[in-house]
């Protein structure tokens, strides 16, 4: 467990996570390496000797210390923008194992990733895929592309993180996929071997990501038939985590043994593409309370992290656990309360109506699972300055990003 009471104090790792908050204030994200690591050497045993990448979706958890934890350990990465990519390379991630989604890439991104030899696009239009075929031929470059298609399952999730549907904005219609690659296939500076697909994320459920892999397996027979070699596929990301007690998700191993059957003998290297189950878990925000009022019948206790640190309460209604950081005995008093920051909305929450113990101002709580799309997410919103971000690796820990300042709050902004 990376994150456990020890001595009646939470710790991650070997480290306290009361020390953690005295040095460094609050709110704060703390992340555990091992649990980073042992996760993501999960998904490389699970492979055996199938060829594959993983690519960590950044957008889950961009700092750089974490990209460069992975890019040590030989992973791919998926980024959607040119700042992903940016900050890849700036941890010494290999450009050669970067793929690059996203429904709208810029032509200057599309320049930037060509120029530092990424391994392949994932197209989801035909006018982008002119413009990265125009790009490559600019360039004097060949680019690799897989279609994003759209198998249209359900992928049974939050409907804004739900993204396999024919009626949602992402991929091509698998339907209509075999003419885009014919018409794709004419265009200079175009490698066109490799297949890709996402059908969402935060997935309980296996049997959609599982159906969404027998339609693109067909999809790849039959652009085979008709003459393309296919040799890649790209199976995206979306594997979920247990956020409340009792969510019952599949295991990387059992979720990669499902592909590695479905995909053996078929001569596809395999690429995926997960975020969330490599990161969620491995964090917690740590925050204290400020105080507790009682309105209108009903408790609330407000902490110093707010909607701005951690948004996906707030915008998806979703449940993170709340841990108070001093172990509390068991059988000792709790109460019901709204847990909500400082921000000037009622939909500033953190949780709602939940049973904890009975906390005092000053108090420490760990909001947990929140190292993914967690700080990535927080804004400045209210002129709140972002969070820390500390990266535990065994009794040491170290900064990994600094707490903003208020000066960073006004920069780049000019007075009249
Ligand atoms: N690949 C693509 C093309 C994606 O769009 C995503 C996530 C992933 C991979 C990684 O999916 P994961 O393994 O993390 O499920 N902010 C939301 C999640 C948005 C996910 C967007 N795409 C949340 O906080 O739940």
């Amino acid at each position: 467990m990376s994150f456990h009471y020890r001595n009646g104090s939470l710790h991650g790792e070997q480290v306290s996570l009361e020390e953690i908050a005295t040095e460094v204030g609050t709110p704060c994200y703390v992340y555990s390496a091992e649990a980073i690591l042992s996760r993501f050497r999960t998904y490389n045993v699970a492979f055996g000797d199938t060829p594959h990448t993983v690519c960590y979706a950044v957008k889950a958890n961009s700092n750089l210390a974490i990209l460069q934890l992975l890019a040590r350990e030989g992973a791919g990465f998926d980024i959607v923008s040119g700042g992903e990519l940016y900050r890849v390379l700036q941890a010494g991630g290999d450009p050669a194992k970067v793929v690059f989604s996203g429904v709208g890439k810029t032509r200057e991104e599309i320049e930037y990733a060509l120029q530092s030899g990424i391994f392949s696009f994932n197209s989801e239009s035909e006018p982008e895929l002119s413009w990265i075929s125009e790009a490559a031929v600019k360039l004097g470059k060949q680019a690799r592309v897989a279609l994003r298609v759209n198998p249209d399952v359900n992928a049974s999730t939050h409907e804004y993180i739900s993204t396999g549907l024919k009626e949602h904005k992402f991929g091509i219609d698998i339907a209509l996929s075999e003419g885009v690659y014919q018409r794709a296939s004419k265009l200079p500076g175009l490698t066109l071997d490799n297949v890709s697909c996402h059908i969402g994320s935060q997935i309980l459920n296996p049997s959609s990501l599982l159906e969404a892999i027998d339609r693109v397996l067909s999809l790849i027979e039959r652009l085979r038939a008709q003459g393309l070699a296919i040799t890649h596929v790209d199976l995206g990301g979306g594997l979920g985590v247990a956020y409340k007690p009792g969510d019952e998700t599949p295991s990387i191993e059992d979720y990669v043994g499902h592909i590695v059957s479905k995909t053996k003998g078929r001569g596809l290297h395999v690429a995926i593409e997960p975020g969330r189950s490599l990161v969620a878990e491995a964090g917690v925000l740590l925050s204290r309370v400020l105080l507790d009022k009682e309105n209108g019948g009903k408790l609330f206790v407000i902490v110093d992290a707010a909607m701005n640190d951690l948004m996906r309460p707030s915008l998806y209604k979703a449940h993170h656990e709340i841990e108070t950081v001093r172990e509390h005995a068991e059988g000792s008093p709790t109460r019901k309360a709204d847990i909500v920051g400082p921000v000037c909305e009622s939909g500033d929450f953190l949780a709602k109506d939940r049973e904890l113990p009975v906390l005092a101002p000053g108090d420490l709580v760990a909001i947990r699972n929140a190292g993914a799309y967690g700080f990535v997410m927080a804004s400045n919103y209210n002129s709140r300055p972002r969070s820390a971000e500390v990266l535990i690796e065994g009794a040491t820990w170290r900064i990994a990003r600094q707490r903003e300042s208020l000066a960073d709050l006004v920069r780049g902004e000019q007075l009249l």
